[in-house]
């Protein structure tokens, strides 16, 4: 099958917030339309993916063995990890070329400690890295459920608008378990600064967070009219056809901008 241009899909997320059974979502998606994703797993430490990666890191490097050779924690072993699968990373990128004529979209899951991935050297290499080679989509994951009090919307919309500031490329925030608890007051609470002042007032605590989440709102207010965001629920498959909208809409963007 011949396809149109590539495109790299990042997949990042807080723990928990469903990254990977997003994953499996979307590669069950896409071979539902014949358009089967290259996948690659970036995650050492996870012990079971509920799907077929092309390259998993799992067949480089034996995390619990890099803890013990180093004496290092969960972390750092992960950290380590990461560090030396990307001294192969030309080898990843001369495999996805082979594919690249025949799969639209590669996919990547990244590390459950967000910051190891976002923060580090090598997780700055291969985002660079693949973003070199192909269009490259970072899609920010979200647990909604977990997000819907004002105060972790707002430290979970800080992270997500400083990676979106560190990588500089297109980023769409997927609101995931949209199953549980709807997206909306997430899109309401974006486009409209007054609806969100209301959420932050209604919370009793008239705290020093709540003082510093009202200011904060005011800085994040730009970054919002930026975003892309779609609602989808790894769980049932809803919103998947959105998704791939918003995934185009960015690489459209991106074209028209260079
Ligand atoms: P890490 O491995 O810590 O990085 O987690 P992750 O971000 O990869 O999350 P994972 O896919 O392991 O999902 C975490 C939990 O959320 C699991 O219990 C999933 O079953 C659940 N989950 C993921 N997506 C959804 C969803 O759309 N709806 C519901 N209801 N639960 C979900």
């Amino acid at each position: 099958m011949s396809t149109s241009e590539p495109v790299n899909i990042i997949m990042i997320g807080m723990a928990g917030s469903g990254k990977t059974t997003l994953m499996q979502r979307i590669n069950a998606y896409l071979h539902e339309q014949n358009k089967a994703p290259y996948v690659v797993n970036l995650d050492p430490a996870v012990s079971k993916l509920p799907f077929q990666a092309n390259i998993d890191i799992r067949d480089t490097v034996d995390y619990k063995q890099v803890m013990s050779e180093y004496n290092l924690g969960p972390n750092g072993g992960i950290l380590t990890s990461l560090n030396l699968f990307t001294t192969k990373l030309d080898q990843v990128v001369s495999l996805v070329e082979k594919r690249a004529s025949t799969t639209k979209y590669f996919l990547y899951d990244t590390p459950g400690q967000i910051e190891i991935f976002t923060w580090s050297a090598s997780g700055a290499i291969i985002t660079n890295t693949l973003a070199a080679t192909y269009p490259t989509v970072v899609v920010y994951v979200v647990d909604t459920p977990r997000t819907a009090s004002p105060a972790t919307f707002m430290s979970n919309m800080m992270y997500a608008c400083s990676i979106l500031y560190k990588t500089q490329l297109p980023f769409l925030v997927a609101f995931n378990k949209t199953d549980v608890v709807g997206h909306e007051f997430a899109v309401e609470w974006m486009e409209d600064f007054e609806a969100f002042q209301r959420a932050l007032r209604q919370q009793e605590d008239e705290s020093f967070m709540n003082s510093l989440m009202h200011s904060m709102s005011l800085v994040l207010d730009e970054f919002y009219s930026h975003l892309r965001v779609v609602g989808v629920s790894a769980m049932t498959g809803q919103g998947m056809e959105a998704f791939f909208g918003k995934v185009d809409e960015a690489v459209k963007e991106y074209h028209d901008e260079f």
